[in-house]
């Protein structure tokens, strides 16, 4: 135990309260009182229902859409329980919004995600928990402890249930490999990758596709669906290369317009995403399957709260 005495505390605010809650049935407590509500003005209104001073507080809020709302949220309650002198605060944020922005690749941008990093710390995170950030390097723009989990481990137990034959683990870009290969390493099957290039915020062109992937069934790996247009635009490309079924399993999924669309018209079998952003209802597709990830973050948790170390959730 880190702090004698120290209890364990969830709280979670609007962005995901159905994963919060399967995370506290993982831990067998209940999710702290809280009320997050807003004043007439729409300025975000945070008040905490019970005692927490001294004690080991995680909140679980993920900074998706509508992502500067449920920021603001994250913050203010983040605020809220420093002022109440929570012991240590841990900011867990099962999809880390802004994490595209990680690098001034054209004059005159911001590093949104280090202004993110900066927000998180200045409102008084002392950790923050995380599953497949966009970028690992982004862990460099805290100076607070970053545990970033790999979502693979969340996605095992489907595919094991779903054996898939004649696989091939597929990257839909050079920056995914990584994930890739965790998945490829975990299944024990080759991997192959996509060469795209981004022409905008919703176009995709693939170049090349390195690797074999003719009469293969092909799994695509990515950390992020937004709006489906590597996605889609990998499944073509992988169609025309001879691969028979093509599935995809993606942590995070935005499905900001029009990624339904693009999802029922391209050839992909199947897509497995996990809970870390809720679906809402006009998002439905009957090839999205959603898998949850509440266990993995549950199991995190605890270690963290009993100072035990987490990195066997990394293998
Ligand atoms: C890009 O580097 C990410 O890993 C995803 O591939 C990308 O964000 C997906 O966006 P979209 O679904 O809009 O193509």
């Amino acid at each position: 135990m880190l702090f004698k005495d120290t209890s364990l505390l969830l709280f979670s605010g609007n962005a995901n309260p159905v994963l919060a809650k399967e995370i506290s049935k993982h831990l067998n407590i209940s999710l702290s009182t809280i009320d997050v509500s807003k004043f007439s003005d729409g300025e975000t209104r945070v008040k905490i229902g019970e005692n927490v001073r001294g004690q080991d507080v995680f909140v679980i809020q993920p900074t998706c859409p509508p992502v500067n709302e449920n920021l603001m949220e994250l913050l203010i309650i983040i605020d809220a329980l420093k002022r109440a002198s929570a012991r240590r605060i841990t900011a867990v944020i099962p999809y880390f919004g802004y994490a595209r922005q990680d690098r001034k690749d054209q004059p005159r941008v911001p590093i949104t995600a280090k202004l993110v990093a900066n927000l998180l710390t200045i409102a008084g995170a002392e950790r923050l928990l995380t599953v497949d950030l966009h970028a690992e390097q982004i862990q460099g723009f805290f100076d607070i402890p970053v545990d970033n989990l790999y979502g693979v481990n969340a996605f095992l137990e489907y595919f094991k249930k779903n054996k898939i034959e004649d696989l091939v683990v597929v990257s839909p870009d050079v920056g995914g490999i990584k994930i890739a290969r965790a998945y490829a390493k975990r299944f024990n099957v080759p991997l192959a990758v996509v060469d795209k290039r981004r022409i905008d915020d919703k176009k995709i062109e693939v170049m090349h596709i390195i690797g074999d992937v003719k009469d293969k069934n092909v799994l695509l790996v990515d950390d992020i669906i937004a709006t489906a247009g590597s996605i889609s635009e990998a499944s073509e490309a992988l169609k025309k290369a001879g691969a028979k079924d093509i599935y995809a399993a993606i942590t995070h999924p935005i499905l900001a317009n029009p990624a339904i669309e693009r999802i029922e018209k391209c050839p992909l079998k199947k897509l497995i995403v996990s809970d870390t952003i809720p679906i809402s209802s006009d998002k439905s597709s009957d090839k999205i399957e959603v898998i949850s990830i509440a266990n993995l973050f549950g199991e995190a948790i605890t270690r963290i709260h009993e100072a035990k170390s987490i990195s066997i959730l990394f293998h």
